[in-house]
């Protein structure tokens, strides 16, 4: 990793503008690997350098990796002029620039949709992740309009495995669906002897505000994808939330609106197939 200046680091992490941190220096409040540093040009090595602001240590980080739960009524765009945005449910002290690139969502959700939603500025992981090629599996908890049979479930199960056809939407061409897995929640409210399924599916009652009929993993990701593929067999989506990402569950413990930082080995865990 190459060294940044160090007025530069310290902005990026909340310390204010550059003129600020340039008077941090000249008050000697600033120590680089045990040393008071003046000079607001010096090269700090982010990976390996201890730097201290007021005898406090600083955590230093070229990237910020969040999972968020989102609530429904919200967007995923940096500006809306109608509704809150997900930058809306982070903390001020998050609300500064990053060494990394700017913050920004690493696919969407619907305004009604809720779920595991990553909040980056690994730009780089964002474009690997939501390439067309990489095919990162996504899970979602799904509620449905029309109660089936459990002959039209199978027939779902074998359409979704096999892939189909969706129709143009709007402005959006029709695409063929590449093959989905679909898992039915029984009458008992289990997935019968599927256990992983079972864990997944209490992630998604957990702070919900809806009931999941199945649970649908694509390995795709094309605008309102599962509203549409459920439409295309004749049914409605009525209630829908993104549960897991790669190898990455939602944390039950994180409330809806809610989020935390991710671990090193759950951005690892963003890229397993
Ligand atoms: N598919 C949808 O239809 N909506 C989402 O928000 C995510 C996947």
């Amino acid at each position: 990793m190459p060294a940044e200046r160090l007025d530069k680091i310290l902005a990026h992490h909340g310390f204010g503008t550059r003129k600020d941190v340039k008077r941090l220096c000249h008050k000697s409040l600033v120590s680089l690997n045990g040393k008071i540093v003046t000079d607001p040009a010096t090269k700090v090595e982010i990976d390996s350098d201890s730097l201290e602001i007021d005898g406090e240590k600083i955590v230093l980080q070229r990237d910020l990796y969040i999972m968020l739960n989102k609530c429904k009524n919200v967007v995923c765009a940096n500006k809306d002029g109608e509704h809150s945005t997900v930058f809306d449910l982070l903390d001020e002290s998050l609300k500064h620039k990053f060494l990394g690139g700017d913050l920004h969502c690493m696919g969407r959700l619907d305004i009604d949709t809720e779920g595991l939603l990553i909040l980056t500025t690994d730009g780089k992981l964002t474009h690997s992740l939501l390439s067309p090629k990489t095919h990162v599996p996504k899970t979602y908890a799904v509620g449905l309009r029309d109660s089936l049979t459990l002959e039209e479930k199978q027939k779902y199960c074998e359409i979704f495995k096999k892939g189909f056809w969706i129709d143009r939407e709007q402005n959006e061409d029709g695409f063929e669906c590449a093959p989905s897995e679909l898992k039915w929640r029984g009458e008992d409210g289990k997935f019968g002897e599927d256990g992983d399924a079972e864990k997944l599916f209490l992630a998604a009652e957990k702070n919900s505000s809806g009931k999941a009929d199945c649970l649908l993993t694509i390995f795709e990701g094309k605008f309102h994808q599962v509203k549409r593929m459920f439409s295309q067999v004749g049914n409605e989506v009525v209630y829908l939330k993104r549960i897991k990402m790669g190898g990455l569950c939602l944390d039950p413990a994180i409330e809806l609106g809610s989020y935390r930082e991710l671990t090193e080995s759950e951005i690892e865990m963003l890229s397993e197939k």
